[in-house]
């Protein structure tokens, strides 16, 4: 059975012999990332600095949320602005992999200018198994896996230690559990690190992320009492004729996913009640500008994964 506090003192313990100077934890405010940053300051005390990278492609207030939360945790942070970075590296890129390849590069090379400015090379990240199984096995490149299939860190000038990469999410909640960490933290829903770029299928510009947004605000304050592993909002590549005030629209489909699940690798989806789903798809279609038509994905993991992309 997994045993958190001997996890956590295994942790300590090697974050403490393999961090000589000082490290930078990339922290999005997720489970993963936060319970690194809590081994992290256990570890090394002051030693490390959490790092929030603004990507552009977060949720409705979430950059102001981690940046209060590193700061009510006491830790030494600091938060990037890099949108514009990340929306010129992804502008006209429409496949699923080259996006994701494309984010994960950006991403490092954030971190790398970062690294620089904290004179620091050791970059402790919350990659999880689940990551590394779905990246080694082909389905899908993650944005936090290098080493595993085979590419250096040391290419951006990096050392990557990942404290959590042999453990499960429900595993790492129990770990969040034993740190103390916010509940709020401790049960947060897994959002993948590419954020709503994987979230609009093709091209992300900032007109579909701002769409993708507001419908994922909406998705989540209908379904806060849902109990369900991740619920989510897509916007895919595709339009739709509607009728409103009597008149013609012609606007884009977004999809409203739900999913159960313990480890993210099997999922199936949840079974949301009619009238919360037809509330959601009134909602969405009368406040997110140029969404014309809502519907739900029935389909489990295999044969689907959980993101579209
Ligand atoms: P899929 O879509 O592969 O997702 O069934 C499995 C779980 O992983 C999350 N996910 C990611 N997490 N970086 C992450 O940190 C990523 O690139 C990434 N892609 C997917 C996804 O939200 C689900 O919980």
């Amino acid at each position: 059975m997994f045993e958190p506090a001997e996890f956590v003192e295994r942790a300590v313990r090697s974050l403490r012999e393999n961090v000589s100077g000082s490290a930078m934890v990339a922290c999005s405010g997720g489970v993963d990332s936060t319970v690194c940053a809590g081994l992290a300051r256990r570890a090394l005390g002051d030693r490390f600095t959490a790092v929030f990278v603004d990507d552009g492609m977060r949720r409705e207030g979430e950059p102001e949320r981690v940046t209060m939360l590193l700061k009510s945790l006491g830790m030494r942070s600091m938060s990037v602005d890099a949108r514009e970075r990340f929306f010129r590296s992804l502008a006209g890129i429409e496949d699923a992999e080259e996006k994701r390849k494309a984010f994960r590069n950006t991403f490092y090379s954030v971190l790398a200018d970062v690294a620089k400015a904290l004179r620091t090379d050791c970059l402790i990240q919350g990659t999880i198994a689940a990551d590394v199984v779905e990246t080694v096995g082909g389905v899908k490149t993650q944005h936090n896996v290098l080493e595993q299939i085979g590419l250096s860190p040391s290419k951006y000038g990096l050392r990557v230690l990942e404290p959590l990469r042999e453990l499960y999410k429900h595993e790492v909640r129990e770990v969040a559990r034993q740190l103390k960490l916010p509940e709020e933290v401790c049960r947060a829903m897994p959002f993948p690190g590419p954020g709503l770029a994987i979230r609009v299928v093709g091209e992300v510009t900032p007109e579909r992320v701002k769409a993708v947004r507001a419908a994922t605000r909406i998705v989540e304050e209908e379904t806060r009492g849902i109990d369900a592993f991740q619920t989510f909002a897509v916007l895919i590549p595709v339009n739709a004729t509607g009728v409103k005030d009597g008149g013609r629209t012609y606007g884009s489909v977004i999809v409203i996913r739900s999913v159960d699940s313990t480890d993210a690798l099997k999922a199936s989806a949840s079974e949301i009640p009619m009238q919360d789903l037809r509330r959601i798809a009134k909602r969405i279609v009368n406040e997110v500008d140029g969404v014309s038509r809502c519907a739900y994905d029935i389909t489990d993991k295999p044969p689907a994964t959980i993101e579209y992309e």
